[in-house]
């Protein structure tokens, strides 16, 4: 008698446990889809995530990069030549949203959300976590992924000039674009089986 008292009353414990469970999970995924299928996230980019969700989306950011740069640094960062290879690349490529020394706020720049950092501040990255940036881009952000039009050497230019742009004056990076060899030249330089161009042609 003793053991199927014991018995039932685990059972009923048991039952109790799950069904608070199960409820919990239920409520929890009807809240989710509320929110959801609603439309009451306002995604517009004029208007900032609360406090809660920025500091969330700012931790999933920062582990996401840290755990995924691994790649080899080149000992050569500070080389003349990949400094002004990225230099050119920037002010094609970044300066419309990043800015640079000297320039104004463009109109991208102001509409962007989130914003895109002024990199001539630094960005408090490693140059392995720069380069990873760059080459993959960062989702719903509006931060491209160059990886996927340039390869890998080029892109260690960009970061070779990244390392350097905050000791630059406006002098000083204007000369040093000035002094960057033409993008079709540096896009000449790089395996053409990675181009997107060749990629359309073999129709991969
Ligand atoms: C269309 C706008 C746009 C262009 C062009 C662009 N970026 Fe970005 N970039 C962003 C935005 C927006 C962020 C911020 C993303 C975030 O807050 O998570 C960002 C983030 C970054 C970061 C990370 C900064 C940090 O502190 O975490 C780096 C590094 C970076 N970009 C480098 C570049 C480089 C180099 C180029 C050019 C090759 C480039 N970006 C071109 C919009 C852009």
């Amino acid at each position: 008698m003793r053991r199927s008292s014991e018995f039932s009353i685990r059972t009923r414990a048991w039952t109790v446990v799950a069904t608070v469970i199960i409820a919990g999970v239920l409520v929890t995924c009807g809240a989710a889809s509320l929110l959801v299928y609603s439309g009451a996230y306002d995604i517009a980019a004029d208007m900032p995530h609360s406090q809660r969700v920025y500091w969330l989306l700012q931790k999933v950011r920062r582990h996401s990069i840290a755990a995924r740069a691994d790649d080899v640094v080149p000992d050569d960062l500070g080389d003349g030549k990949r400094i002004a290879s990225g230099a050119g690349q920037y002010a094609e490529m970044c300066s419309s949203c990043h800015l640079a020394p000297g320039m104004k706020r463009t109109e991208i720049s102001r509409g962007l959300y989130p914003r895109a950092p002024e990199l001539r501040r630094g960005s408090g990255l490693t140059p392995a976590e720069e380069f990873w940036v760059v080459k993959h881009g960062i989702k719903m952000t509006g931060m491209p992924a160059w990886g996927v039009t340039h390869d890998d050497e080029l892109l260690w230019d960009v970061v070779a000039f990244l390392r350097k742009l905050p000791e630059l004056t406006a002098e000083q990076y204007q000369a040093l674009v000035k002094s960057a060899p033409t993008h079709d030249e540096m896009m000449g330089k790089m395996d053409m089986g990675n181009s997107p161009e060749s990629g359309h042609e073999s129709h991969q």
